[in-house]
């Protein structure tokens, strides 16, 4: 049985963490796995999108597999921490956009696998936190940068510091998830984003995602330099002439990804 399951619904695609048992906690197999279908389905010109959730009821991934971690040398944990920011890398990089729709816990690693994907759903019902520091220590995959750059490093400081695990309600007023959907609708809302991306212009949709995810590192000048020279690299491409004449023409554009 795949830790992950990958179901492919051409133009999107579904990505379940599929350890239900231990609430999709991850472990070097789920993020090997993970490597694996990021890379494959990036290559697949059939998939625009891709949903990311859990499997169960309960959990989206309710942290790094604490079994696996407990009598990991420091050298263990640096190559486990490293193959976490491999994954946080590659959604990151990847041309097609990845929606986290977390469905229940999102808590230490859970929650930093959510914050690399492009934005965050969260059922009514998720809870959303980074308790590492009650493991005796710190969030290994991202979590205390990316929380930072989400709800601003204060309230990251105060976050990981107190390890408080918060609702989804109150994970959306600071920023944290993305939109509160009610429990039974997640899935079908995230499918008809996926789908609303899915009929966009793919090229433009890699470009939305490289520059906003390439600015946030760099300077206000550098990455205003980045989207000018992006913008125009459209340029020339069938899909903007096609769209834009689709416009003038009063018709709907019929995108190509060339
Ligand atoms: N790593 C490994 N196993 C985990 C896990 C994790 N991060 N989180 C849950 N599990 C396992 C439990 O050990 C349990 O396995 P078992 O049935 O073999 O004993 C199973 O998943 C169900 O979890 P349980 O704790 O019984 O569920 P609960 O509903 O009582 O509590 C949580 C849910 C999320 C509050 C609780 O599981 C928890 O605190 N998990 C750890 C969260 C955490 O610290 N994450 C950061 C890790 S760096």
């Amino acid at each position: 049985m795949p830790v992950l399951h990958v179901d492919r619904q051409d133009p999107i695609a579904v990505f379940t963490l599929n350890r239900p048992d231990k609430l999709n906690a991850l472990n070097e197999e789920v993020f090997r796995e993970m490597l694996e279908a990021i890379d494959a389905i990036d290559r697949t010109a059939g998939v625009r999108a891709v949903i990311v959730t859990g499997a169960g009821d309960k959990a989206f991934a309710a942290g790094a597999d604490i079994a696996a971690m407990t009598e990991m040398s420091s050298a263990e944990a640096k190559r486990f921490a490293d193959l976490g920011h491999r994954v946080g890398t590659a959604l990151e990089s990847a041309r097609i956009p990845f929606i986290a729709a977390v469905n229940g816990f999102a808590l230490g690693g859970g929650c930093e696998l959510a914050m690399a994907c492009d934005f965050i759903y969260a059922s009514d019902k998720a809870k959303i936190g980074q308790p590492e520091v009650n493991l005796g220590v710190v969030p290994g995959f991202g979590g205390t940068q990316r929380l930072s750059r989400r709800v601003g490093a204060g309230r990251a400081r105060e976050l990981c510091m107190t390890g408080e695990i918060l609702g989804a309600e109150a994970a959306l007023r600071i920023g944290w998830v993305d939109a509160v959907v009610p429990h039974d609708q997640l899935r079908a809302h995230a499918e008809r984003v996926a789908h609303t991306i899915a009929s966009k212009a793919p090229l433009a949709i890699a470009a939305i995602k490289r520059t906003i995810v390439r600015g946030q590192d760099v300077a206000l000048s550098t990455a205003n330099e980045l989207e000018a020279a992006t913008f125009a690299s459209l340029f020339g491409t069938h899909d903007q002439r096609e769209g834009m004449r689709a416009f003038i023409e009063k018709r709907p554009p019929q995108f190509t990804g060339s």
